[in-house]
């Protein structure tokens, strides 16, 4: 087998890997405890309005998609685990809103080229391992004059602190993976840092 079958299959290896991790627990609930309040800052931030077509990746249950949709915009909520549906339909219907719910990979988006005015990830697209195919796909679906908007933990705040305490107990990543916590500095994702390798050019980054 050629390199680069082995990194794809390494690859789908991995996304299962972190499909069954999210699908693990009862991650919607906790959303709903802990965070509530954080999807509905980024759709606010990204300026959403009512027949707006909104992407929302890694959506898990719909911490932002649901808030958008409460804006009557049209949204789409994807995400790699699509376990997550099923609390985030209920959620919906609590709040008598309706949006597509679609698995995807970040990495890899089902949607075409500059298919939406908003695309936002609350938390989501920093999870997946190689953050220059991210922003690429972020970039491909979003409309040229469109807006992308990120809220992402960052490498200084509590929760970049604890993965950085977790990092020497845990495996080390696959070639290419990059840490979750970057997609939290703004250099990485301006691409002021060659020695991070940054994911979005000046030019690509709108928000
Ligand atoms: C911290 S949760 C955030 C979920 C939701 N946006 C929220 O604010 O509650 C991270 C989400 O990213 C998803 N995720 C992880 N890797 C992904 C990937 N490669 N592509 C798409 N979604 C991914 C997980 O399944 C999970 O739902």
């Amino acid at each position: 087998m050629n390199d680069k079958a082995d990194a794809t299959e390494a690859d789908l290896a991995l996304k299962q890997k972190h499909r069954a991790m999210w699908a693990q627990g009862d991650y919607p609930a906790l959303a709903s405890e802990l965070i509530p309040d954080l999807g509905a800052i980024l759709v606010d931030a990204c300026g959403i309005k009512p027949r707006h077509r909104v992407l929302d990746v890694g959506a898990g249950a719909g911490n932002a998609a649901i808030p958008a949709a409460m804006m009557d915009a049209e949204v789409v909520a994807s995400d790699l685990t699509p376990e997550m549906f099923d609390a985030g339909r209920r959620q919906a219907a609590d709040r008598g809103v309706e949006l597509e719910w679609k698995e995807g990979d970040a990495e890899a988006l089902p949607f075409p080229d500059n298919e939406f005015d908003v695309v936002m990830s609350c938390l989501g697209v920093m999870f997946a391992p190689h953050h220059q195919a991210g922003a690429d796909e972020l970039v491909r679906v979003c409309k040229p004059e469109g807006t992308i908007g990120l809220l992402s933990w960052t490498p200084e705040g509590f929760i970049g602190k604890m993965f950085a305490a977790m990092k020497p107990f845990a495996p080390p990543p696959p070639p290419g993976a990059q840490p979750p916590p970057l997609w939290g500095s703004e250099d990485h994702v301006r691409g002021g840092s060659s020695a991070t390798g940054s994911p979005m050019s000046t030019q690509q980054s709108r928000l």
